[in-house]
């Protein structure tokens, strides 16, 4: 049996587009266009090239982007500044900090100095306490577009067995919620849990964050089972580099019922929830229904 592929880029591209017209008719109707911060830290390549590709992805949309690039060697004091002055710029509707920041700054008093009202990346102790407490929140972006790839294949969540491994605050702690939330009989799994494979064999819904490539094996995998690919991790085979998911994709998909495929799976879903998170914080702040998409 071959799993039905879950293709996020094509589903990404339908949302961008639905983002796209609600922000037209948010500029038409009321003349705000929303506006995210995005603030880079450093030089570390991967990072440049996340936050490259947001900003771009925001213009697409017709949204404003504000970029800022700050030397590897800021002060947390000189952080926390621009946060303060980006806190009070009514043009600003969000505000991302990427990660990981560099070691002189204590990356959760950033995350707490951040207006939990503009915190579109859903990473504010209040956002991730509200989510954990079964209330309306800004919500990690990651954690979003799994649940809406989910959705292509599942109606309701409701009582299926679903296995989170890992335990991140930015997907593996917050999906776990999510799925929750949704009534989910939910297992979080980490680096000190015994048995993996056993417990992914029960699994009907396996999502997978741990950074790790290939670890996940077809044999671990229930049948029919759906899964959810969210690493992304460089590999070099013969000398040229690619990049593959958490889970060995050629295996699994014989095995499993539904998958999502690394590269084209939850990556580009990821960028279109950010702008989804950016148009609900400008909707928040402006006192309008949050938007459909
Ligand atoms: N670094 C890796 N993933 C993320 C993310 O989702 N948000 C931010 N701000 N930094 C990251």
């Amino acid at each position: 049996m071959s799993a039905r592929i879950i293709d996020g880029k094509a589903l990404a591209t339908e949302l961008r587009d639905a983002v796209a017209a609600e922000t037209r008719q948010l500029v038409a109707a009321h003349g705000l266009q929303p506006g995210l911060a995005v603030v880079l830290v450093g030089d570390n390549a991967a990072s440049k090239s996340y936050v490259a590709s947001k900003s771009r992805a925001l213009v697409e949309v017709g949204m404003r982007p504000f970029d800022f690039t700050l030397p590897a060697a800021t002060s947390e004091a000189e952080l926390l500044a621009l946060i303060k002055k980006l806190n009070c710029d009514p043009a600003v509707n969000g505000i991302l900090v990427q990660l990981p920041l560099p070691p002189q700054i204590d990356t959760s008093h950033i995350l707490a100095s951040i207006d939990p009202h503009k915190d579109v990346d859903g990473f504010h102790p209040l956002n991730a306490g509200r989510l954990m407490s079964g209330l309306p929140a800004l919500v990690p972006c990651t954690p979003i577009a799994c649940l809406k790839l989910i959705r292509t294949v599942h109606d309701s969540l409701a009582g299926i067995e679903a296995l989170m491994i890992g335990r991140s605050h930015i997907v593996g702690s917050p999906l776990s919620h999510v799925l929750l939330n949704e009534n989910a009989t939910v297992t979080v799994a980490h680096t000190f849990t015994r048995h993996l494979p056993e417990l992914c064999r029960r699994a009907e819904l396996l999502c997978v964050a741990i950074g790790c490539a290939e670890f996940i094996r077809g044999d671990w995998i229930k049948p029919g089972a759906t899964v959810i690919d969210i690493g992304i991790d460089r590999v070099t085979v013969d000398g040229k580099s690619r990049i593959v998911g958490d889970v060995k994709f050629s295996e699994a998909v014989e095995v499993a019922g539904a998958i999502t495929p690394v590269p084209g799976g939850v990556g580009p879903m990821t960028i279109v929830c950010l702008l989804v998170n950016t148009l609900r914080a400008a909707c928040m702040q402006a006192g309008l229904p949050p938007p459909a998409a």
